[in-house]
């Protein structure tokens, strides 16, 4: 791919690699993100990153001219970019393919959805016409996620010329949820990604759900070739990052905060309706009430940082994990055990001081694309930890094995599973513990990247 005759490589996503913010003296402060797609394109020489500005800051920086080589950040009109992004992106296409719905009430389709619906093409559209000026004749373009599904059909019209890959980071709802959507909405979305040369998906599961959509509700998926690309940790980066001295000072505070000689049951996420906070709480909390054993002996150490806070919803469920912790606290705590340390403001460095503590990690999504998390923890681990693992995350697919699975609806059973890690033996632990890092690492994201490539372009 960095040979002289590889084509210009073009990533299109919502967010992009870099934001800025407005100082108060009127400058701008830029910030680089990190990810699978960060590392994953740093492999590549030729290249442009087409993201939306998201900010103030960001949308500063468009108008004043100032960006990072190989980004161009489109000024959208920010009411039109929040329908197409809160509106319809994360409160609609988010919530079929998590099937998150409270189905008796939600959703309702009404002009107010159209209005939105409206938005969301024209954000596509903006996004298809930079692409369409930014690539060279046959310039390999990958375009990212649920955020730009109308992208690739529409970039397919203006540049027939191009090569043009989908990547959906997130799980795909099987046909009969997916028939929620009015019909068609739920056929543009599907022609949209059809646009592509390949359209490819974290899990076979997905790609198959994908697949069964199409065949449903368009009769197939035409000339478009599905692929599955399960992203993995980023080992070196990792194990490279937790060994620094700013985690090390994080990890004697957690230790403090946790007290000598207890175990720790940690999770990190961000707030996010899927991942199931609130029902980890309450398996932690039979845990304690049915295994009073337990008591004074373990701490749940759960960091749960702030996502999508412009959506009502995702502010009532961050008051419901505290209100819960909060709850659990009172019920079990004593003078000096605080049987949940719930820390909200995220910090990097204090996550991967968790997951080095680690004696069992929860991850029990209602539904998730991959999780990282799950992926990351056995990797950083300093002494072995053990996995719960949902059965409806993307990583059950590649770390079931060792890992403890549960139903993420079953309270009582995941309560179960927490005792069951918390008591597995040491030597199985570490075994355990070990084939998962491998598993976890077997597709760094640079290899995740280029493979897509070669696939789309072979
Ligand atoms: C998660 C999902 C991605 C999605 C991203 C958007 O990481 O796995 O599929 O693109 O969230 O997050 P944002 O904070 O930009 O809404």
């Amino acid at each position: 791919m960095v040979s002289e005759h590889a084509p210009k490589v073009l990533v299109a996503s919502n967010r992009g690699p870099v934001s800025y913010t407005l100082r108060e003296d009127g400058s701008l402060d830029s910030k680089r993100g990190g990810g699978g797609l960060v590392s994953g394109l740093s492999a590549v020489e030729d290249k442009v990153w087409v993201c939306a500005a998201l900010s103030d800051g960001d949308r500063e920086a468009v108008r004043r001219g100032v960006s990072e080589p190989g980004v161009r950040m489109l000024d959208i009109d920010a009411s039109v970019h929040a329908d197409a992004y809160n509106g319809i992106a994360n409160s609609v296409l988010w919530f079929v393919h998590h099937m998150l719905y409270q189905t008796p009430v939600e959703p309702v389709f009404d002009a107010e959805f159209r209005r939105q619906w409206a938005s969301y093409e024209a954000y596509n559209r903006a996004f298809a016409e930079a692409l369409a000026e930014e690539a060279d004749p046959d310039s390999a373009v990958l375009v990212q996620d649920y955020h730009l599904t109308l992208v690739p059909g529409m970039l397919r019209e203006l540049r027939p010329d191009l090569r043009i890959g989908h990547f959906s980071h997130t799980p795909w709802a099987p046909v009969d949820y997916f028939r929620l959507l009015p019909d068609d909405i739920g056929r543009q979305v599907l022609h949209g990604i059809l646009g592509a040369d390949r359209a490819a998906f974290l899990t076979r599961r997905w790609a198959d759900a994908f697949i069964g959509c199409c065949t449903e509700v368009l009769g197939g998926t035409g000339r478009t070739r599905i692929g599955v690309h399960g992203l993995g940790a980023d080992a070196d980066f990792l194990r490279r990052r937790s060994r620094e001295a700013d985690v090390d000072e994080r990890m004697a505070t957690l230790r403090e905060q946790v007290g000598e000689g207890r175990k720790t049951i940690v999770r990190v996420d961000r707030t996010e309706l899927s991942k199931n906070i609130v029902r980890g709480l309450h398996a932690y909390r039979a845990l304690l009430e049915e295994r009073p054993e337990w008591r004074e002996r373990v701490v749940h150490v759960a960091f749960a940082y702030p996502s999508r806070q412009d959506l009502t919803v995702y502010r009532d469920y961050t008051a419901e994990v505290q209100r819960v912790a909060e709850d659990i606290n009172a019920t079990y705590g004593t003078a000096d055990w605080t049987p949940v340390l719930l820390h909200v403001d995220d910090d990097f460095a204090r996550s991967l001081a968790a997951y080095r503590l680690a004696d069992v990690a929860l991850v029990n999504p209602i539904r998730d694309g991959m999780n990282l998390v799950a992926k990351e923890v056995p990797v950083v681990s300093d002494h072995g930890c053990a996995l719960v693992l949902s059965r409806e995350a993307g990583a059950y697919e590649e770390l079931g094995e060792d890992a403890i699975v549960v139903n993420p609806y079953d309270v009582s059973a995941t309560a179960e599973a927490l005792h069951e890690a918390l008591t597995m033996d040491g030597d199985e632990r570490s075994v355990r513990s070990e084939r998962l890092a491998a598993a976890a690492t077997s597709l760094p994201p640079q290899q995740w990247f280029l493979d897509q490539l070669d696939a789309l372009l072979g």
